[in-house]
């Protein structure tokens, strides 16, 4: 894990829109893992900036998207699939076809979860991986406790997420308890993995994402097992770290 430190959100949101250009540039047709919530929104207006300026195009990258409400049809203005179009894909010129999310609503969830792996290895498997960090060490929606062998599949989700997602709900009663996400088996397979945090808030478990032996009670502590992952988070989220440690983990 290497890590890279921003002054605050923004430098954070034009560094991590850095790597992507970079892997985007090199491979014109990546598949890209993406992913949801208020740490990554200024990433995606980055790479929209850059769109615009530089004409960076997405015709031939193809993205699939980390987890999804169960329940929620894909036109709710909370779904996953209507963040990402609002936030990102209506933005740039990537064809609808080449964007994957899970389906919350799907009949049958195990046939869902299965078809959504095998599209992601049929595609070539996961160039970049982008991640946000839950306060409670979740990366996707694999809440403390997960397997880390485990591929796409249903969860329940904790009430501290709940919590954490509320703001976006007229009520915590509305947002979903269940949803699909990708799993950690799934994403440790990426061949990349950028992870981003940002703020206060994300400061204990950065400290611990930095402290702790790799445990699934904190499971985003699995990422030291992967070969090429770069974390950048923000001072305020590095706050808990002495400058030596935050040193030692950038080399
Ligand atoms: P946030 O969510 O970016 O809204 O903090 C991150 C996450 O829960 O993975």
């Amino acid at each position: 894990m290497k890590l890279i430190e921003a002054k605050d959100y923004h430098e954070m949101s034009m560094l991590a829109a850095e790597v992507i250009l970079d892997q985007i540039k090199s491979k014109t047709d990546s598949v890209l893992g993406l992913a949801t919530g208020g740490t990554v929104l200024g990433t995606y207006q980055q790479l929209i900036l850059d769109h615009q300026r530089n004409k960076t195009t997405y015709q031939h990258i193809k993205t699939f998207n980390l987890d999804e409400y169960a329940g929620l049809s894909k036109q709710d203005e909370n779904s996953y699939h209507a963040y990402m179009k609002k936030h990102f894909f209506d933005e740039v010129n990537i064809p609808s076809s080449q964007t994957f999310l899970p389906n919350g609503e799907a009949q049958d969830m195990k046939a869902e979860c299965e078809t959504y792996d095998l599209k992601i290895e049929e595609l070539g498997g996961i160039d970049l991986q982008l991640l946000g960090i839950g306060q409670n060490g979740h990366i996707g929606f694999n809440e403390p406790g997960s397997s880390f062998e485990s591929n796409t599949h249903l969860v329940a989700l904790e009430q501290s997420t709940r919590e954490a997602n509320a703001r976006y709900f007229d009520s915590i009663e509305d947002v979903p308890t269940h949803a699909v996400t990708m799993g950690i088996a799934s994403i440790m397979k990426s061949k990349k993995i950028l992870l981003l945090a940002s703020g206060i808030q994300k400061s204990s478990i950065l400290y611990d994402l930095f402290h702790s032996d790799v445990t699934n009670s904190i499971p985003a502590t699995i990422l030291i097992n992967h070969p090429d992952t770069i974390i950048i988070a923000d001072q305020e989220a590095l706050s808990k770290l002495h400058q030596d440690e935050r040193k030692m983990f950038a080399k």
